[in-house]
C-alpha cells in the first residue's frame, strides 16, 4: 500500500532518517519502534508530507507522493496523529471532529466554523465521538479535556477524514493502563474496518499484541523487520533497547 525506498532526511549535520526503505501491506497493523531519537517521527513526517525527503522515493497505491503536500495526501486517504497532540483547543469536541470532514469538501475550511449550525456532518461527527468514548462531551471545549481524552479526540478528528492509511505517533504515551486498553481495542476496531495502521509506539503491550509486522529503527537507519515474536528474539534489537522493554 505504501512503499518507501531509501528515504533520507537530514537536519544540519543530523541524519535523522538515512536510506530507509519499507513497505506497508494493505490492511495490516504495522508498528514502527526504536529508541528515542531513532528517527521515527521524522519518518512519519516524511510519509505524511510534513517534510519532503532529501532523497528517496515514496508511493501510495502506486501514486507518487514525493512533492505532494500533506493536505493532498489526506485527500488520498492518508491521515495521522502527532506525538505532541494538535487540536483546536478553543473549539468544542464536535467542532474539532467536524473540521476533519472538510478535507474532502470544496467549501473553504473556515465555513465549518462560521456556520456551525449547518450540521451537515454532525451526525457522523457525533458517531465518531461515541466511538472514542467522548459522545457525552461533544459540546465541551477540547482544551478542557484531560490528556488521554485529547488523544482520543485527535484520533476521532483524523478518522473524520476517512483514512485508508492511518498513522499514529506514540498514541499510548502518557495514557494510564485503562486508557491504553481502550486505545488498543479501538485500534483493533479501526483495523477491522479495513483501515491500514502504521503505529509508532513504545508501549510493548500494544506492539507485541496488536501489530502484525514490526519495523525497528535506530540512529536513523533500519535495524530489523519481522513479526513481533522475531523482533523480541533479535539480538540487535535487544541490544538497542539494552534489554529493558524486552527483558522477560
Ligand atoms: N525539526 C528538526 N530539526 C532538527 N533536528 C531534528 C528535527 N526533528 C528531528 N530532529 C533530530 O532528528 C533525530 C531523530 O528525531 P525523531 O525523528 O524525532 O526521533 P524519534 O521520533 O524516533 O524519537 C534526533 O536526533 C532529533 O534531534
Ligand atoms: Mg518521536
Amino acid at each position: 500500500m505504501l512503499q518507501a525506498r531509501a528515504l533520507t532526511k537530514s537536519f544540519g549535520g543530523v541524519r535523522a532518517v538515512h536510506e530507509v526503505s519499507l513497505a506497508v501491506p494493505e490492511k495490516s497493523i504495522f508498528a514502527l519502534i526504536g529508541p528515542n531519537g531513532a528517527g521515527k517521527s521524522t519518518l512519519l513526517n516524511l510519509l505524511s508530507g510534513i517534510y519532503q525527503p532529501d532523497a528517496g522515493t515514496l508511493s501510495y497505491r502506486s501514486a507518487n507522493l514525493i512533492g505532494q503536500p500533506a493536505y493532498r495526501r489526506v485527500r488520498l486517504g492518508i491521515a495521522r496523529t502527532f506525538q505532541k497532540i494538535r487540536l483546536f483547543k478553543q473549539l468544542t469536541l464536535l467542532e474539532n471532529v467536524r473540521a476533519g470532514f472538510h478535507i474532502h469538501q470544496d467549501a473553504p475550511f473556515w465555513q465549518y466554523f462560521v456556520r456551525p449550525a449547518s450540521g451537515r456532518f454532525d451526525a457522523e461527527a457525533r458517531e465518531l465521538l461515541d466511538f472514542v468514548g467522548l459522545g457525552a462531551r461533544a459540546d465541551e471545549r477540547a482544551g478542557a479535556l484531560p490528556y488521554g481524552q485529547q488523544r482520543m479526540l485527535e484520533i476521532a478528528r483524523a478518522l473524520a477524514t476517512q483514512p485508508k492509511l492511518f498513522m499514529l505517533d506514540e498514541p499510548a504515551a502518557g495514557l494510564n493502563a485503562a486508557e491504553v486498553e481502550f486505545l488498543l481495542q479501538r485500534l483493533v476496531d479501526i483495523s477491522r474496518r479495513g483501515v491500514t495502521l502504521l503505529v509508532v509506539e513504545h508501549n510493548m503491550d500494544l506492539v507485541m499484541n496488536v501489530a502484525e509486522r514490526v519495523f525497528v529503527m535506530d540512529h536513523g537507519v533500519p535495524l530489523y523487520e519481522g513479526t513481533p515474536r522475531e523482533v523480541q528474539a533479535n539480538p540487535a534489537v535487544i541490544e538497542a533497547y539494552l534489554g529493558g522493554e524486552f527483558a522477560a
